[in-house]
């Protein structure tokens, strides 16, 4: 009910300034200890806990890359009870991002058109956000706390030659503080990133990463510090396959998937540059998730994402194969009950 009434409110903004709005009253809500106490108890958890990577999920529902690119968020999401939480994407070196404005909403379809351009303050400063966190909570719930894993992307100015080490930079200095990696090779707002999800490049990329795995000094604790590729759901079959192929033998995981920029989707006359994210990616991002299951065989961690609105789509996601599920645009359009109820509704299997 209140959200309805913030909702109405904030979509009469443009919707980056919504969001920047809702971050500034979350981060100081946040810092109020006995107020994040209330929303963790209003949020009360259902029991769906899992293993993965040597982690913990009590949940397996996480917050998807882009809602909180800078780290700053965690302790809320926590409370509003995620499962686990991406942040990022971060890449090594501080970017604006494209000119403003550059996020939309669709209203009527339940969608969103983003072309930010991987604006955030670089790895450094999020690093240091991470580990001020970490700091935060005590050692007991540094080990029960849910997993954070930080989505890395590379930096506009770079070359795709020169890629792989701009994302082995971002890895050294943000992986000791997370739970798992995501390699971003799939944002349709850096132009040429795509390109990264080639199997030659994207072996270059993984080989480099897994190299600097071995030579890292995690702070973090536990789990198997797992490198997980997020792909596009812009891929043809060949596309997918072959990405798989490589996957498999190199990376720890898939996430599928980003947002795309396939216009037809929204069914609309005009529609803004970037890409498309909610209820019209969901039928597209789960038949990819769908054919990377069986591509990938029935034990390789997959993560479903794109067009998860409640639990009838998240449970549409493990039914297609996926380990756990991640949504962004379910949260502006359903407001901060969004991961209740996608929870409590999956509990019960799956209804609404
Ligand atoms: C405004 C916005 C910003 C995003 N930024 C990122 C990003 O920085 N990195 C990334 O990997 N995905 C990003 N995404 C994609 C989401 O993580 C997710 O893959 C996509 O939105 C599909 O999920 P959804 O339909 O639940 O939103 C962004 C999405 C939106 C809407």
């Amino acid at each position: 009910m209140i959200y309805e009434l913030a909702k109405k409110l904030l979509f009469r903004l443009d919707a980056e300034t919504a969001h920047d709005l809702v971050t500034r009253q979350m981060v100081r809500a946040q810092g109020i200890t006995p107020l994040l106490s209330v929303v963790r108890r209003a949020m009360a958890r259902q029991a769906m806990s899992r293993t993965l990577w040597g982690l913990q999920f009590e949940n397996p529902l996480g917050i998807a890359a882009g809602f909180d690119k800078n780290a700053e968020l965690v302790p809320m999401l926590v409370a509003l009870g995620f499962g686990f939480i991406e942040v990022g994407t971060v890449t090594l070196r501080p970017q604006a991002g494209n000119p403003r404005p550059r996020m939309f909403r669709y209203p009527g379809r339940e969608a969103l058109v983003n072309r930010l351009g991987f604006n955030n303050e670089g790895a450094t400063a999020v690093a240091e956000r991470m580990r001020r966190y970490w700091h935060s909570v005590s050692s007991e719930a540094f080990r029960a706390h849910p997993p954070v894993f930080v989505n890395i992307g590379k930096n506009k100015e770079v070359s795709l030659e020169a890629a792989a080490e701009n994302y082995v930079a971002a890895y050294e200095i943000l992986a000791p503080l997370a739970d798992a990696v995501v390699v971003n090779v799939s944002s349709p707002n850096t132009p040429s990133l795509r390109d990264l999800q080639r199997p030659e490049q994207l072996a270059q990329i993984l080989s480099a990463l897994r190299e600097a795995r071995s030579r890292a000094r995690f702070e973090r604790p536990a789990g198997t510090h797992p490198i997980i590729v997020k792909i596009a759901p812009d891929l043809d079959r060949a596309q997918l396959a072959e990405v798989c192929d490589v996957a498999v033998r190199m990376a720890d995981g898939l996430t599928a998937t980003n947002t795309t920029i396939d216009k037809a989707r929204l069914e609309m006359d005009f529609v803004e540059a970037g890409g498309i994210s909610g209820y019209p990616l969901f039928e597209l991002s789960t038949a990819i998730l769908r054919e990377a299951r069986r591509l990938v065989g029935s034990e390789y961690p997959l993560i479903g994402v794109g067009g998860v609105m409640g639990s009838r789509e998240a449970m549409a996601k493990l039914e297609a194969g996926a380990n756990l599920v991640q949504g962004y645009t379910g949260l502006i359009y359903r407001g901060p009950a969004f991961a209740r109820d996608v929870v409590r509704g999956l509990s019960v299997g799956g209804v609404r």
